[in-house]
């Protein structure tokens, strides 16, 4: 059984082909094919994104994208079993693009289309990897918009053990590198020009810390990073931004790491897989792999191209909830988006 995914709940048109094992078979759904176009230097001139644009080029891609993974596998519309698309969370109408598209492919086929949860698709994404984690695990799920921790039994049966109060873990970074006069998405920026800084030089606050439970609190940390740079004056030097910026990542990495060590003290789980665009900044993968190796953690990450949004995490959530008997399939009228 094949499914072609698509995503399309912000500013990156995803599509791609994952294939089940053959029934009888065990094992993890493969990825045969997948393209992905980025809008980011659209939205760069704008600072963030911009929902109509972004929905306007999401129809522009999408049907160019789909032939290109058909394509790359050499395979035909004929081929495909079912259709998965992102229902939720995200851009209104950039969700309605892809669920628009996947729906109408779906009813033209015959075959039937499933809304796929975002956030499981980033979850499940590091199943995709050639070292993919077993259950049950604790994730930590950092992306643009969310900033959660969970424990995962199988597919579908999560429980959330701490999230952010107020702002993500990308917001974060990319509210801090924009103060930092970063372009847009902050945070790889802010991350490599961390690189030449000290991340002691500046005390940030760490929200929550010590609150004794697994939650966050980043909106205190963008106001602490304006009140630096204002003490800085009008022109900042490299070095200074440099420090500031690795300060930034420093106050961030740690309470993901504190928390998440909490999470699997809590759990007395031994695995640890990290999901969503922040899983791939550098000094956070290095800081829990250190920390997680010390305790006898195992560590799991999506591949670097497969943290940020793609058609293949879809594809693959739907995948697995197939192989599983628990995908929502519907013909056509069963066809939903949930913004966020
Ligand atoms: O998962 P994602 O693509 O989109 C959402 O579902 O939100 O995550 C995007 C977020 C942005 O905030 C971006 O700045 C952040 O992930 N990000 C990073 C890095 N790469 C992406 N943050 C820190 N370091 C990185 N290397
Ligand atoms: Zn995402």
């Amino acid at each position: 059984m094949r499914v072609l995914g698509f995503e399309s709940s912000c500013d990156e048109t995803g599509v791609a082909l994952v294939e089940l094992p053959a029934p009888g078979e065990t094992g993890v759904p493969r990825l045969l094919a997948q393209a992905l176009h980025s809008q980011i230097s659209m939205h760069q001139a704008y600072g963030g994104v911009v929902p109509e644009l972004a929905s306007r080029d999401h129809i522009r891609r999408v049907l160019p994208l789909s032939r290109e993974v058909l394509s790359q596998a050499q395979l035909g519309l004929q081929d495909i079993d079912v259709i998965a698309y992102t229902e939720g969370p995200g851009l209104a109408g950039a969700l309605l693009v892809g669920a628009g598209v996947a729906v109408s492919l779906a009813a033209a086929l015959g075959k039937p289309a499933v809304g796929v949860h975002h956030l499981e698709g980033h979850l499940l994404s590091p199943f995709l990897s050639a070292d993919p984690p077993e259950f049950p695990f604790v994730a930590l799920l950092v992306s643009g918009g969310h900033t959660q921790l969970m424990r995962v039994d199988e597919v579908g049966q999560y429980e959330i053990l701490g999230e952010t109060i107020d702002d993500a873990a990308g917001e974060a970074f990319d509210k801090s590198a924009k103060l930092l006069g970063l372009p847009y998405p902050g945070g790889p920026h802010l991350s490599k020009l961390a690189e030449q800084g000290r991340a002691d030089a500046f005390e940030l606050p760490r929200p929550l810390l010590h609150s004794g439970k697994p939650d966050f609190s980043f909106a205190g940390l963008k106001t602490a990073v304006l009140t630096q740079l204002k003490k800085l004056g009008e022109a900042p030097t490299e070095t200074q931004r440099a420090d500031l910026a690795a300060s930034t990542q420093a106050a961030i990495v740690e309470v993901l790491v504190k928390k998440s060590l909490m999470a699997l003290k809590d759990t007395g789980l031994k695995r640890l897989v990290v999901a969503g665009g922040v899983g791939a900044n550098a000094s956070l993968r290095a800081q829990l792999n250190a920390a997680c190796a010390k305790r006898g953690v195992r560590v799991h990450y999506p591949e670097l191209s497969l943290c940020t949004d793609n058609g293949a995490m879809i594809a693959m959530a739907a995948a697995m909830r197939l192989q599983r008997g628990m995908a929502r399939l519907s013909h056509a009228g069963g066809f939903g988006v949930r913004p966020r």
